[in-house]
């Protein structure tokens, strides 16, 4: 029952949807990290739902981090960051108890706690757990931009709405860092928030791809087989609900291509070696070759929608329908964003305090 992500710096996930309070514990953070609080808000603020395309359900999200953290800087020991839920309306589940959500964790996680777990909103399986994840990870997102190295997702397509690809790495990432509708394009950005619309009118939800940037990480990260960049970043981004689809560079479209050219061509730049083009997204071998990182992840529309839906009363053993209440996102799109570049934050950091030790993010001076 891990709850745990990381090797050298962890992050463990704690809370329920309609419990206490969900938060999270970073362990093996270097010492003298300023946290940026202004970034850790912005970050939350991005997450947490807004407008008609987004569930109704509205939680300030104010947080307070109880330890590790002394004048405005890392310790070096553990930070257990809590942010207590306060906008809960339960009663919208314990009348459907028993009841499974398709294409939600009810019925598995009946199965898997035996009816002890705290069912309410979805428990621990809930969307609303990210938002700990999220204050987690903006704490490495602004240690990592001090060491030159920058994330950002966009909605790379929704509902087969394509937005525009990167174009110049720095001035995209800065365009959407502050973005809460991640797209690029202004016209696809109109055409997604319309289909997300029409889907919620349909009592139905909707879902797309992100893909996601690194920049500026060093050769050489990562190692061979069971750790590469790869695989880790794929076991964190998988274990995010709704992400079903991880893709690296060109990814399945490798399938269709001759190695000719889906190779990447070695030049010198100064005294840098670069590649001609970044069909591998940035990884030979699993270890990094210097270019940026790029993923994509497929993410599936929301599990909760209002129309009537085939099910199991898994309490009373009988076949029954669902009707679904409580307030949901028609779409996760646009919020999961800041959610992948956390946890990208908190992988890159992990990597990078394993190569190079647990003063690497500690000033120098
Ligand atoms: C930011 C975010 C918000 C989410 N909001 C909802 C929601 O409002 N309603 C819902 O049914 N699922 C929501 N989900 C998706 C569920 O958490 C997820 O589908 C569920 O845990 C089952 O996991 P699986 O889809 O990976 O099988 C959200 C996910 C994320 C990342």
């Amino acid at each position: 029952m891990k709850n745990i992500l990381g090797s050298n710096l962890t992050v463990t996930l704690f809370g329920e949807s309609h419990g206490e309070a969900i938060g999270a514990v970073i362990d093996g953070i270097s010492p003298g990290i300023s946290v940026d609080t202004d970034n850790i808000d912005k970050m939350l603020t991005l997450r947490r739902p807004s407008g008609k395309i987004s569930t109704a359900r509205q939680e300030k999200d104010e947080y307070s981090i109880v330890s590790g953290v002394f004048e405005g800087k890392t310790t070096g020991t553990p930070i257990c960051i809590i942010i207590p839920n306060k906008a809960q309306q339960s009663k919208d589940y314990t009348k459907t108890r028993g009841i499974a959500r398709p294409g939600h964790a009810d019925y598995t996680a009946y199965c898997k706690y035996h009816g002890y777990e705290d069912y309410r909103g979805g428990g621990h399986f809930s969307g609303r757990i990210t938002a700990a994840l999220v204050a987690a990870g903006a704490i490495l997102v602004s240690a990592l931009e001090k060491k030159g190295i920058r994330i950002v997702t966009h909605i790379d397509s929704l509902g087969g709405i394509c937005d525009r690809k990167f174009e110049n790495y720095d001035n995209d990432i800065t365009e959407l860092l502050d973005k809460a509708f991640p797209v690029l394009s202004d016209e696809a950005s109109e055409k997604m928030n319309e289909a997300i619309l029409e889907a919620k009118e349909k009592l139905d939800s909707i879902g797309g791809t992100l893909e996601t940037v690194i920049t500026g990480l060093p050769a050489g990260l990562g190692e061979p087989w069971f750790e590469t960049v790869e695989s880790k970043l794929a076991y964190a981004m998988m274990s995010v609900g709704g992400v079903k689809g991880i893709e690296f560079g060109r990814g399945f479209g490798f399938a269709e291509m001759l190695g000719s050219d889906a190779n990447d061509g070695f030049r010198y730049e100064g005294e840098s070696v670069v590649t001609t083009t970044n069909n591998n997204g940035g990884i030979n071998g699993g270890i990094t070759n210097g270019m940026p990182v790029t993923f994509r992840l497929a993410v599936k529309p929301t599990p909760s929608i209002y129309q009537k839906q085939e099910t199991v009363d898994f309490i009373n053993k009988e076949n029954a329908d669902i009707e679904i209440e409580g307030r949901h996102d028609p779409c996760i799109l646009h919020r999961a964003k800041v959610v992948v570049d956390a946890l990208t934050a908190l992988v890159v950091a992990d990597m990078l305090i394993g190569r190079y030790g647990t003063d690497y993010f500690t000033p120098k001076d």
